[in-house]
């Protein structure tokens, strides 16, 4: 429990200090890490074209994908977790979770777990609640890593890729934690354009897992 409240805070510390990224224990070979995850998939006619994306580029990003669409969408979870890509527990069906009883919320990550674990025979490791709403009882019921971001691209507000870009571009520095939507129609440009950019500055792409744990890239 400890251990995710404070994955948590340095998660949200990294957001505004860059220093921070050394608290995660970074070896020179991972220093230009970096984590792309994409939010609230499987989507039955976007994910396929990312996952084709991803591929194509050699990019291994982290999926944190609601419980419902998994339920409805379980070949591409299973192909999410066969291409290499890490699994997180995004909730059951999206909701606040803080509004939530505990019994609630942890339903939320169970009944996640199980349809994860069904289609893909993998446990999730992370989490990342919706809205990013976290308080003590979401951190405490979840029981492992909770993972926030470093920048969103906003990709659901604006759909534009260029702002969507640039937002990630201008704030491009090691131990950075995208966070994009794979069921939003800019994802696959989006993502081309992040991923073509951040190469350019000499960054390469982690899991999230990999990235706290300061694996190289
Ligand atoms: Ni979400």
């Amino acid at each position: 429990m400890q251990t995710s409240i404070v994955m948590a805070i340095i998660t949200a510390a990294l957001i505004s200090s860059p220093v921070a990224a050394a608290n995660y224990g970074y070896g020179s070979s991972a220093a230009n890490c970096v984590a792309l995850t994409f939010d609230d998939g499987p989507d039955e006619a976007l994910t396929p074209r990312l996952l084709d994306l991803l591929e194509q580029e050699g990019v291994t990003a982290t999926f944190f994908l609601v419980g419902e669409h998994v339920e409805a969408q379980p070949s591409i979870a299973r192909r999410i977790a066969s291409e290499g890509h890490e699994i997180g527990n995004h909730s059951w069906s999206h909701p606040i979770l803080t509004r939530l009883t505990a019994e609630q919320i942890a339903a939320e990550w169970a009944r996640t777990d199980a349809a994860i674990f069904a289609a893909t025979g993998i446990m999730p490791e992370v989490v990342r609640p919706p809205h990013g709403a976290v308080n003590r009882a979401v951190t405490e019921s979840a029981g492992r890593p909770v993972i926030l971001w470093s920048i969103a691209t906003l990709d659901w507000l604006h759909e534009d890729v260029d702002f969507a870009a640039h937002r990630v571009l201008a704030r491009a520095r090691p131990g950075l934690i995208v966070l994009l939507h794979d069921n939003q129609p800019i994802v696959v440009e989006e993502t081309a354009r992040i991923i073509a950019g951040l190469r350019a500055r000499g960054f390469g792409f982690s899991t999230v897992s990999d990235l706290l744990a300061g694996r190289p890239c």
